[in-house]
């Protein structure tokens, strides 16, 4: 029986500075200055529309993501968290993240953040090397991380992700763990540790750098692995590692554990369950933020996720985690019996990309490293 998991709010804000040549996300360079008021009542209307999607919940974690959201105006957030508050849609100790590029923070910003109810900061680090920022068309350097990092800590946040990228044009091994060493040491709660990947449509697809081979990016994912875990970090997910189990990142779990969420802003999306029609329905927004903010399409489209194909959405996430998850987690999200994947399930397991443990599936480490072929199993 489908029951209603978790529920979780992604707000997008979709200005940068710069487009970084690497970027496929829904990110614009603004020359002019951020429409924040007009943004913001939208934003609001938007959120108003998913009042049915609710079903009695309140946000157990809420996750502003961009885009660069450190550059919208304090006092527009302030307000957006006010109604928040104020509508009681905020759960109790929930995890409400802000993603901060250090090259667009101002002086005092982290108080701010606190003050407005922000507890956790997930800064855009990616290197401490300024060579390779530079050819990653980054807009600060190493000394500018070094410095949003005590401004953040001084304003009282302990829980901070930092977001690491590896791979990158002419990086040797060396480079890599040297990125890793530097990031770990300022004592981050959690690391993300990205591969560059190349997105068709960015710069870096036109004109590709000099990538790191095959080889040499097995070696680094090697020995930066057994880095991370020798400095007490578990790794939990693909690219999510925490310092304790407790600073997993509530939100994105959400997301992997098939749970819920709606999502606000240019181009976001979300996934919400309606056990008493038993049906899950996907919603998303209008990407381009100009035409986003005059169309006001809430949504802009959406479409439920056919019985068919909830086997394969739920492990498109859950298998993403090493852990794997439950029988229970299964049936719940997915409204399915545990037996009715019982072929795909056995034909993974028999090909040694897929365990069980009692009532447990989790990915074998072969599954994980080649995901794509246990994914397939489950294909509708
Ligand atoms: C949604 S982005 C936004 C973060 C923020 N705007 C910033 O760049 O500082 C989140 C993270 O995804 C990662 N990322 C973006 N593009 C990527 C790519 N092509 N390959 C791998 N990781 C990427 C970066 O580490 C980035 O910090
Ligand atoms: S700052 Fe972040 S979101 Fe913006 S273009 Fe660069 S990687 Fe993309």
């Amino acid at each position: 029986m489908l029951q209603l998991p978790p529920l979780s709010l992604y707000i997008h804000f979709p200005w940068c500075v710069k487009k970084c040549p690497y970027c496929d996300f829904n990110s614009h360079a603004l020359n002019t200055p951020i429409p924040a008021q007009q943004y913001l009542d939208i934003l609001l209307l938007d959120l108003k529309s998913h009042i049915q999607d609710l079903q009695g919940r309140q946000f157990h974690s809420i996750f502003l993501g961009g885009g660069t959201p450190s550059l919208f105006p304090t006092k527009e957030l302030s307000a957006l968290f006010t109604q928040l508050f104020d509508q009681n849609l905020i759960a109790d100790k929930a995890e409400i993240t802000i993603e901060a590029n250090p090259g667009a923070i101002e002086h005092g910003k982290f108080s701010d953040y606190k003050q407005i109810g922000i507890n956790r900061i997930s800064l855009g680090v990616q290197s401490f090397q300024d060579e390779k920022l530079k050819s990653l068309g980054r807009i600060h350097n190493a000394q500018d991380v070094y410095r949003a990092i005590d401004e953040l800590v001084s304003a009282g946040f302990d829980n901070f992700n930092l977001d690491l990228m590896h791979g990158l044009p002419n990086q040797s091994i060396d480079d890599a763990l040297d990125d890793l060493h530097r990031a770990l040491s300022l004592k981050p709660a959690h690391l993300s540790w990205y591969q560059l990947t190349q997105e068709p449509n960015t710069a870096f697809a036109a004109k590709p750098p000099d990538l790191p081979n095959e080889n040499l990016l097995f070696e680094i994912e090697r020995q930066g692995k057994a880095l991370i875990k020798a400095q007490g970090f578990n790794q939990y997910e693909i690219s999510a590692y925490s310092r304790d189990q407790s600073l997993q990142a509530r939100h994105n779990l959400n997301y992997w554990q098939f749970g819920d969420y709606i999502g606000i802003g240019a181009g976001a999306h979300g996934k919400v369950s309606f056990p008493q029609t038993d049906t899950i329905t996907r919603h998303w927004k209008r990407k381009n933020p100009k035409l986003y903010m005059t169309e006001q399409a809430f949504p802009y489209g959406s479409a439920q996720i056919k019985l068919t194909e909830r086997p394969y959405e739920f492990m498109l996430n859950a298998l993403r985690l090493q852990q794997g998850f439950s029988h229970a987690l299964f049936e719940q999200t997915t409204g399915l019996s545990i037996h009715s994947i019982q072929k795909p399930v056995e034909q993974a397991i028999k090909r040694g990309l897929l365990q069980q443990n009692a009532d447990h599936l989790a990915p074998t480490s072969l599954g994980q490293q080649f995901l794509n072929d246990l994914l397939y199993f489950f294909l509708p």
